[in-house]
């Protein structure tokens, strides 16, 4: 039995998990945890909430909360995300939690005594008009490696690159904007310098790394390690435990990693032993679970800390950091309101269905694209037609005309042929699975059920069971087989549908509690077999047009970066390749443009022509199913009833909403953060959270529906 230790990022209790977190940061070690458990090792996986912090604070200052209540709530929704979505952990709490406070401060303490930390002057961003000095994510200002705009004063999450605030370019106040001055304060810095030489011999044989990990912190390590300050100005976080430095607390980064230790001393509750075992032990590989974004943290500096403190702990075996998951091509981000929460994912969708197919767009090497209608079609060509469908026809057969699993009476080369595919497929994933390679891991099992659909394509019991009836009980018998395998192979990556079919195979307790290798083992003929359902459902292309996108509050730009304008409907077709598009092509004033729209259920082409409308004239033009749309037209929306917007009755086309003006190209994400709403006196309205809506008006006259009957709630 080999030991395991897992280590998550401490996700920033400052918002909901989001999509790109999962599929970054959580599903893959929850599939590493699980499989190594079948495996029969022992696993020690932990996390928490990033509590502390500037992420914290200055969300907390936008939802004017105090920061603990803020980081409270967000932990909480988090747990339960976690749970919803099926990611264990061993140990998940937060960095409030009083064990990781003191522990936090013990490392502090050694790392004083050891001489690797040291006080020293430095200079600080200060604004004269919020009167405070700016930590992290106060500043805002060019990277000047990469260039990108918002890069704040610890990172640039662009490029990943540790920064200094003097370091930035134009350098910000995010509160007010103002020009910073720089003072002089106390800080303590820790002597990263002093590993480097360590740090470039450990990593000397780390070629087993993914390759972006590595390059990136052989890059890192190959221009210098300069000693940084781990201790802050704020009064919100983890004091430091020497006196006379009341007005400070550690850095966030300092003490949050330090939760990978915490968390295995609250697990070992006293008992030394079993703490050393996970973290003294040299045959327990350390693995870490993260963005890269939080690469240079974890390949880097971590170990760096786990060095000098000299206690002999275990410094990460590997560290398989993910790259992005986008939306639309852009990064995840609840400050530009680019965002999908699990928790709304969980309320619209089957958590196994999602799970499947983050495992197969996991950013594992590069830069992947996450979108609902992709999601929507994966499910229902690969999930469902393959995987669901091969154990469905497998199991509704056999149940109905067996009610048990029959017996074997001619298996024949077959049988050697079915065991040789299964063992493949248990010895290839099981390769795939501790290399940390996922997405080869759930491609190989799939392909096993590739193999039992043609296996009973080729084998037709349907037919058998009229000539043959022992054929067909064998036939069902290799069948449910490889269902059976399929269960327990697949419960890493599905484990609430593969609990599913574990039941209807008439198999007792839980599939995760199933060894690995039993996946190999024969089927018992005489088990009774109970009822089987669907694992999985088939989507309709409407449901990935669930609201599961979060607005950003506070944060929305105004009008003025929109281009909304009247048009009129010069002609409209069906969309040659879906059902549910048509074509339009409408006067917008300066020229006429083609859109594809979704309301073929709620008008006829002949309803169309002539119509005056609302389009947003500056999203960038996207090809809809092989066909260019060069903008969109906006609706409202409420239950079944869906009405167009419609401009005032003398308006012509080219006139524009007031307040909008001839603005920059946005993508549909971005437009999706405007909150327009349809207001009581059934009029079209711009409505920030916590601001006065506004009647949306074309020369001053208010924007209404087309249909009278219902006023619609949202508009699309
Ligand atoms: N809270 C950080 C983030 O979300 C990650 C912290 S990871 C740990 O980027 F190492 F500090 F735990
Ligand atoms: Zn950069």
């Amino acid at each position: 039995m080999t030991k395991i230790f897992i280590g998550v990022a401490w996700p920033y209790a400052n918002g909901p998990i989001h999509v790109g977190h999962m599929a970054g940061c959580n599903l893959p070690p929850d599939i590493f945890r699980k499989y190594h458990r079948m495996k029969g090792n022992e696993v020690l996986m932990v996390s928490g909430s990033d509590m502390h912090g500037t992420p914290v604070t200055v969300r907390a200052e936008k939802e004017g909360m105090n920061p603990k209540d803020l980081a409270e709530k967000y932990h909480q929704m988090n747990v339960k995300a976690f749970n919803d979505f099926g990611v264990e952990f061993d140990e998940y709490h937060s960095t409030d939690d009083p064990i990781h406070i003191e522990t936090v401060q013990k490392m502090f303490l050694r790392l004083h005594e050891k001489g690797y930390l040291y006080e020293k002057e430095m200079e600080l961003p200060y604004c004269p008009k919020c009167d405070r000095t700016l930590p992290d994510r106060y500043v805002e200002g060019e990277c000047p490696f990469c260039h990108f705009e918002n890069a704040r004063g610890d990172q640039c999450e662009e490029c990943g690159k540790l920064m200094d605030p003097d370091m930035l370019i134009g350098l910000k106040c995010i509160t007010c904007g103002s020009t910073p001055e720089f003072v002089k304060r106390n800080h303590f810095f820790f002597k990263l310098s002093a590993q480097e030489d360590y740090l470039k011999k450990w990593m000397s044989d780390k070629d087993y790394w993914r390759h972006h990990v590595l390059n990136f912190s052989r890059m890192f390590l190959e221009t210098g390690l300069k000693d940084r300050p781990v201790t802050r100005d704020t009064t919100y976080g983890i004091k430091i435990p020497l006196l006379g430095h009341d007005d400070k607390r550690i850095y966030v980064w300092f003490e949050a990693f330090m939760g990978y230790y915490t968390m295995a001393v609250k697990w070992a509750d006293g008992n030394q032993e079993k703490l050393d075992s996970f973290w003294k032990n040299p045959e327990c590989r350390h693995y870490y679970f993260l963005g890269k974004d939080n690469v240079p943290f974890h390949t880097i500096f971590w170990p760096a800390v786990l060095k000098s403190l000299d206690w002999g702990l275990n410094l990460p075996y590997d560290v398989p950091a993910n790259a992005l998951l986008k939306i639309g091509g852009q990064q995840f981000s609840k400050s530009r309101g680019v965002t999908m929460n699990i928790k709304d994912i969980v309320q619209h969708y089957d958590p196994d269905a999602m799970r499947y197919y983050m495992a197969v767009t996991m950013p594992e090497n590069r830069d992947t694209d996450f979108s609902l209608e992709d999601f929507v079609t994966r499910n229902n060509s690969e999930l469902v037609a393959t995987y669901g469908n091969f154990v469905h026809r497998a199991l509704s057969f056999t149940y109905k005309n067996f009610g048990q699993i029959p017996e074997s009476k001619l298996p024949g080369n077959e049988e050697n042929e079915l065991k040789t595919r299964i063992e493949q497929a248990n010895h290839d994933a099981a390769e795939f699975l501790e290399k940390c390679e996922f997405k080869n891991g759930i491609r190989t099992l799939m392909e096993l059920a590739r193999f039992g659909n043609q296996y009973i394509d080729t084998k037709a019991p349907w037919s058998q069971i009229k000539q043959d009836k022992d054929a067909c009980g064998t036939t069902l018998y290799h069948s449910i087989w490889i269902s059976r395998a399929l269960a327990i192979m697949m419960a890493p990556y599905m484990p609430f549908s593969s609990q599913k079919l574990w039941k209807a195979l008439g198999e007792q307790g839980n599939v995760l509690d199933a060894k690995w290798e039993d996946a190999l083992r024969a089927p018992k003929p005489g088990t009774t077999l109970s009822e089987p359902v669907p694992l999985f459902k088939k989507l309709e292309g409407s449901d990935a047009d669930k609201e599961v996108k979060e607005m950003a509050p506070n944060e929305i730009a105004g009008l003025e970066k929109l281009d909304l304008r009247v048009a009129e409907v010069k002609t409209a077709s069906d969309h040659p390749n879906a059902d549910k598009l048509l074509v339009l092509t409408v006067d917008v004033g300066d020229g006429v443009r083609q859109l594809c729209a979704g309301l073929k259920k709620h008008y006829t082409l002949e309803e169309f022509v002539g119509k005056k409308i609302i389009v947003v004239c500056n999203l960038m033009p996207a090809k809809l199913r092989g066909v260019m749309s060069e903008g969109m037209l906006l609706a409202a929306s409420e239950g079944e009833v869906v009405s167009l917007l419609a401009p005032p009755q003398d308006a012509q086309p080219g006139d524009r909403i007031d307040g909008t003006t001839p603005a920059a190209q946005m993508t549909i994400n971005d437009f999706a953060t405007y909150p327009f709403q349809i207001g009581e006196n059934r009029n079209a309205e711009y409505a920030p959270t916590g601001g006065q809506p506004q009647a949306l008006t074309v020369s001053g006259k208010p924007i209404g529906t087309d249909k009278n009957d219902g006023p619609g709630t949202k508009i699309k």
